[in-house]
């Protein structure tokens, strides 16, 4: 793991100034893995669980460049449901803004937003800026572990050069280097962080088994060591390129299934019966991380001359899945014999995923800015969304309870909560709505006899 020593012009060292001076050069020890004190640098939904995690046993320091955010931390106040208020005040955390303070850690794990532009490519401010703090406070000795989703040779390429530039040191001599994505899923209670296997690469086989049994603190699902840093990064987002490419196939198919007059649903539940057959559903692909990372990747295939076309031809089937919600919704008033000018359409659901609070780049915007623009009263219910921005939403009105708010014309569901099962019954729509209203029920919530009875039901 450490660079050979050097040797004067002259062959061996022998005296004993010289040899003091190469004791000098030997690289500091890695931390005691156990006990290494650990920064988080990003307390978003990754970062959060992780600081809570290691926080459980040592003290722990949280930085973000979000001072409100740091302060609802510090009472215990935070938005994404991934970590309880009593977790957050029990843990050993010092929450500070001020990247002096990541100086006294022996591991830095870097969880900071790896978004793209609105051209979709990829915007890597936040994990160079992460990069430029880190590099100009770190202690001699430190580790710095990237968790942000990012494209294959990032951590070395782009964000180390930035840490040696601004620390003046090297890596492999005065720190070290490593990579372990992040694989958490939220709103997931049943597999937490502990509970999913990590990935993790170091710059060296020794960096490596430190991360090894750094991780098993917070992790008790066991770790994969990863042949090199751009394995694990290339990993991580093959993982959720796949994932968009097999719900582009669902969401492609939707609309020849329904001209076939069969529902995706039942044929999804027929092929189930293999057991090689991956279950996956059409739907509304949004959020931070599988509408995002393909196209880190179609970056990266750009940059090497690569044309990466199935993935492009993925995504662009996801993204115009919102519209073809609304050509469906025409067309189920067209069978009433309507249109949807005019139209008061009640849609439930405007996070990206469901039971979590995250609304960003949720593509249901999408779909009430276009259902908007078509001529309709666009209302949305969400009470689990917690909104820090609106992305789109023209015309929408953002409602508190659909009961107050009159009649509706017509509904989309677009995703299934628990809280709708719970707080917003059938009996409870159909009371809202005229006979025959449409209601397009993404994940078959409503779907029963009495929802084809009272209104024109459409699920895929
Ligand atoms: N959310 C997920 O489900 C998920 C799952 C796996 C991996 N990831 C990846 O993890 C990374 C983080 O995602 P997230 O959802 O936790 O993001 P997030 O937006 O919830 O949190 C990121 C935090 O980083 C802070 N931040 C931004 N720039 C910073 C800087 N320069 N220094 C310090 N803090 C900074 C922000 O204020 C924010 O609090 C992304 O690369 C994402 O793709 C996310």
């Amino acid at each position: 793991m450490y660079p050979r020593l050097k040797t004067s012009d002259n062959g061996p060292v022998q005296n004993t100034s010289n040899r003091l001076r190469l004791l000098d050069e030997l690289p500091p020890k890695l931390p005691d893995p156990v006990t290494a004190k650990v920064a988080v640098v990003g307390l978003g939904y990754v970062g959060l669980p992780l600081i809570c995690g290691f926080a459980e046993n040592a003290t722990a320091i949280g930085f973000d460049v979000n001072q409100a955010k740091i302060e609802e931390l510090k009472n215990g106040i935070e938005y994404t449901g991934e970590v309880t208020a009593t977790e957050l005040l029990s843990a050993d955390i010092d929450l500070t803004t001020n990247p002096a303070d990541l100086g006294n850690a022996d591991v830095i794990l870097v969880c900071v937003p790896t978004p793209v532009n609105n051209r979709n490519r990829p915007d890597y401010g936040a994990l160079l800026s992460a990069s430029r703090s880190i590099g100009q406070n770190m202690k001699k000795g430190a580790v710095v572990v990237f968790e942000s989703t990012v494209d294959p040779g990032t951590t070395e390429d782009r964000c180390l050069p930035v840490i040696e530039e601004a620390s003046g040191m090297q890596e492999g001599v005065d720190f070290y280097l490593g990579y372990s994505p992040e694989r958490v899923n939220p709103a997931d209670r049943t597999r937490k962080l502990s509970d999913i296997k990590k990935i993790v690469a170091g710059s060296s086989p020794a960096v490596t088994e430190f991360l090894m049994q750094l991780y098993a603190r917070v992790v008790d699902a066991g770790l994969y060591p990863a042949a090199s840093i751009k394995v694990a990064e290339a990993a991580k987002i093959l993982e959720n390129t796949q994932r968009d490419l097999n719900i582009a196939l669902m969401n492609q198919l939707m609309p020849l299934y329904d001209k076939m007059g069969i529902r995706s649903s039942d044929v999804i539940a027929a092929a189930s019966s293999k057991w090689n057959f991956h279950h996956y559903r059409p739907g509304l692909v949004g959020g931070h991380c599988i509408a995002v990372d393909p196209y880190y990747l179609i970056d990266a295939g750009r940059r090497h001359g690569l044309s990466m076309d199935l993935i492009a031809a993925a995504r662009e089937v996801n993204e115009f899945t919102p519209y073809y919600l609304i050509e469906k919704l025409e067309e189920l008033f067209d069978q009433n014999d309507q249109s949807i000018q005019n139209k008061r359409i009640l849609v439930l659901g405007r996070t990206f995923k469901e039971d979590c609070p995250d609304t960003r780049n949720s593509k249901t915007f999408k779909m009430m800015d276009y259902l908007w623009s078509r001529g309709a009263d666009v209302f949305n219910f969400d009470p689990v969304a917690e909104d820090d921005h609106f992305e789109g939403g023209r015309g929408t009105n953002f409602i508190g309870d659909p009961v107050d708010e009159g009649s509706f014309d017509a509904i989309i569901v677009t995703l299934g909560h628990a809280v709708f099962r719970e707080q917003l019954d059938l009996a409870t729509l159909i009371s809202l709505t005229p006979k025959q209203a449409p209601m397009i029920d993404m994940r078959g919530m409503y779907e029963s006899d009495y929802a084809s009875d009272h209104f024109n039901y459409w699920r895929p």
